[in-house]
């Protein structure tokens, strides 16, 4: 069956992606640095699947590294590249540390295919419609200029790959523009694994439900929405995981859009915060303890994705719902308490 190389394989979305394409019959081959991740993912998956996924473990950074690799895998027949620093605070603290991982991962693996015909599936993100002008957003709207480096490389990375496969007919690209991936596999023996204070909202609610942090902070009630709170497409983490297997088979069968295509991936409706952590309460049972603070710079006020090209031409759509979402988050964090990951 197809080895599909997972760059970024053992971090979250990167380990769903690996089983839902074990779970499809595929064989995926994990490359990470485990820079932001933890190798005891791989033994999570095999207890998920029965198979532990081969794993490599270089940084793809390293040209020779990346070199060495590909010429030792001749079978593989795509690649999913996930691996990317993804902090946009820390993005604007550190510019260089994003555009040099960011952008010389992403170069080097595709000069390493430049004369092997590979289907080709990028990680991107809403972040590239900042704030839309219309929403639901669709993948025509205009890509506005980015608040942060982070958002900077998705925007970036994806030109690099149009133009280097309108340039060279061996690429066949699909970037996935997700929105606001939570939740964790149903088994809770994989999810999310935040380093430090989370920075986004759903670890922190659960962080917060557990007793390891202090009150969650509502990011501004001030906002031009039904509730005032800011609005946002949140989607389980293994419907994401489920679009990347259908990229994967779109590029397999051969896209009619050609060689570069885009996908929103969400669920199509929009959350604010407090319907959030509204959820959370009644999905799980925990009362959270929250208090309203000041807007956090960079949001935008709502976006959430217009996703009938997915449904219509990946061939897939979102299945899970917000209380899923929820509930599936606070099963992993229990999960963690008494099975930190070492
Ligand atoms: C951000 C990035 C997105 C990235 C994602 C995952 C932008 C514009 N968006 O999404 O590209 O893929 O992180 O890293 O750069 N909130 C609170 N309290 C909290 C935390 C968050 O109220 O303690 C609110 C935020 O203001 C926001 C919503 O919750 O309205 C979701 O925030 P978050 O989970 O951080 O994701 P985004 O900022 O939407």
């Amino acid at each position: 069956m197809s080895r599909i190389l997972v760059t970024g394989g053992t971090g979250y979305i990167g380990s769903h992606t690996v089983v839902e394409l074990q779970n499809a019959g595929y064989t995926p081959v994990v490359v990470d640095n485990l820079s932001n991740s933890n190798v005891g993912v791989l033994d999570q998956i095999a207890k998920i699947t029965g198979t532990r996924p081969e794993f490599h473990n270089f940084d793809l950074c390293d040209e020779g590294a990346v070199r060495a690799f590909v010429a030792g895998q001749p079978d593989i027949t795509g690649i999913i590249h996930f691996a990317a620093y993804k902090a946009v605070g820390e993005s604007v603290q550190q510019p260089l540390k994003y555009y040099h991982n960011n952008f010389f991962s992403l170069i080097n693996l595709l000069n390493a295919y430049r004369d092997k015909p590979v289907n080709f599936v990028f990680s991107s993100s809403c972040t590239v419609y900042g704030q839309p002008d219309e929403l639901p957003v669709t993948e025509a709207a205009p890509v506005k200029r980015a608040e942060s480096p982070y958002g900077n490389t998705k925007q970036v990375a994806e030109e690099i790959l149009s133009e280097t496969a309108a340039a060279a007919g061996n690429y066949q690209v699909v970037s996935l523009r997700y929105f606001n991936p939570v939740g964790a596999h149903d088994t809770a023996l994989i999810g999310e694994l935040p380093l430090g204070v989370p920075q986004n909202l759903v670890p922190f609610i659960t962080q917060s439900a557990i007793g390891k942090r202090g009150p969650i902070t509502v990011f501004g009630n001030d906002y031009n929405t039904p509730d005032g709170s800011a609005v946002r497409d949140y989607i389980h983490v293994v419907d994401l995981a489920k679009a990347h297997v259908a990229a994967i088979k779109l590029l397999e069968r051969g896209n009619p859009n050609g060689n570069y295509d885009v996908f929103n991936i969400g669920t199509g409706t929009g959350n604010s915060v407090l319907e959030v952590i509204l959820a959370f309460e009644e999905s799980t049972g925990v009362a959270l303890n929250y208090r309203i603070g000041p807007r956090r710079t960079g949001d935008v006020e709502q976006v959430w994705g217009d996703v009938s090209k997915s449904t219509v031409e990946l061939g897939w759509r979102a299945e899970l719902g917000i209380a899923d979402m929820m509930r599936s988050a606070w099963k992993w964090e229990q999960y963690l308490q008494d099975h930190p990951l070492t």
